[in-house]
């Protein structure tokens, strides 16, 4: 007979299916707002993460990367993909997974799903920081890219920050009409556009999330107004942003972690030395955020693994009582921790 792995050799795993049901059973714009505080709380204890830029391994078709940070009690890394490309294969241009352990034993503690646990995090992140940086009563977004990440987006900026109407503009009509379709009910006002500029007219809050492997200029300088928050979240890799270099020179600019960002988003563009706040800064109040009325300011969204760290967290905790996971047999756990061969052999046919 084959043993039975041991309690700890049992890992908690939420599969896709169970991250949907779990962000059903919260409430998805619930869940968003937990999300933000939970990153913010994070945000507030910055000094305590170890911290360091992903680790990426760049391809012709895309990008896979790893994402570590540990507040010394918990361990968490991200496995993450970025290929623009995918979309035309049928598949997701971001897909991810990501794990949890104890750092006093390094044993993992949660296995999860994160592609989905991705666009809800990047989306509260982005309502995060509008939280902190946007005019005070925004209430229209332009949405710039409506793909797979575009109505988390639209859906937290409601949540956190009280959006009441978005604007769309894709350049591919029928990524409009999915998103318009999506968002439809969820008492956000809709606006399909047919260009950029008709979707940033009136808004406070532009958000650019659109997949391209290049410098692509989705807001030129004659786009952008005076006094709107920017949110530009494509822009997440070396080669690849989303705003033309004369729109950061006018804006303040804020990012979650300098030294990834300045390798990956839009502030490759300026000089290694350009003046950036971190958005933990601002949340502590160390830094100042918005100052008038008249200021652009832009967070260069590229993603940190805190913010992974503080989703994983976030989902441990709520799948507490819930049995939406799964014990998997993640790890070998003999009885005798030096005779691993033993169990090995143990487990042998007719053994
Ligand atoms: N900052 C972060 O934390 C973070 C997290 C997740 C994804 N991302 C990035 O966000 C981007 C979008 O991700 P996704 O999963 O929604 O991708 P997606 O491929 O599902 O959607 C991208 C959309 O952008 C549109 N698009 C491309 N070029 C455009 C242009 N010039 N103008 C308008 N629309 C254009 C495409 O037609 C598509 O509908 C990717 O670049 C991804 O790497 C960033």
């Amino acid at each position: 007979m084959t043993a039975q792995p041991s309690a700890r050799a049992l890992v908690p795993f939420v599969s896709v299916d169970h991250m949907m049901r779990l962000v059903h059973r919260i409430g998805l714009e619930e869940m968003l707002v937990g999300l933000a505080d939970a990153i913010e709380a994070d945000f507030r204890r910055w000094e305590h993460f170890d911290k360091t830029p992903r680790v990426a391994s760049h391809s012709a078709d895309g990008v896979i990367e790893l994402m570590p940070a540990s507040d010394g009690a918990v361990y968490g890394f991200k496995y993450v993909n970025g290929h623009p490309r995918n979309a035309r294969e049928g598949l997701q241009t971001v897909a991810a997974f990501g794990l949890l352990a104890d750092v006093g034993t390094g044993y993992p503690v949660l296995l999860s799903e994160m592609t989905l646990l991705t666009a809800l995090r990047t989306a509260a992140t982005s309502a995060l920081a509008a939280r902190h940086l946007a005019p005070a009563g925004a209430r229209t977004m332009a949405m710039i890219g409506n793909g797979a990440q575009s109505e988390f987006q639209a859906l937290a900026m409601k949540a956190v920050c009280g959006v009441e109407e978005v604007k769309l503009y894709d350049v591919d009509p029928a990524a409009t009409d999915k998103c318009a379709r999506n968002l439809a009910g969820t008492g956000l006002q809709v606006v399909a556009c047919r260009s950029a500029a008709e979707a940033i007219e009136g808004a406070q809050i532009l958000t650019t999330c659109t997949a391209d492997k290049q410098h692509a200029t989705i807001l030129t300088d004659n786009m952008v107004g005076a006094g709107v928050h920017i949110n530009a979240i494509g822009g997440d890799c070396p080669g690849k942003t989303e705003v033309a270099r004369e729109v950061l020179l006018r804006s303040d600019i804020f990012v979650e972690y300098a030294p990834q960002t300045r390798i990956e988003g839009e502030i490759q563009q300026l000089p290694p030395r350009h003046p950036v706040t971190e958005l933990w800064q601002v949340i502590v109040g160390q830094a100042k955020g918005r100052t008038s009325d008249r200021q652009i300011t832009l967070f260069d969204g590229v993603g940190f693994a805190i913010e992974d760290f503080s989703a994983l967290r976030f989902v441990r905790d709520r799948i507490r009582g819930t049995g939406l996971y799964a014990e998997v047999d993640l790890l070998a756990d003999p009885d005798d921790p030096r005779d691993l061969f033993g169990m090995l052999l143990r487990a042998a046919p007719g053994a």
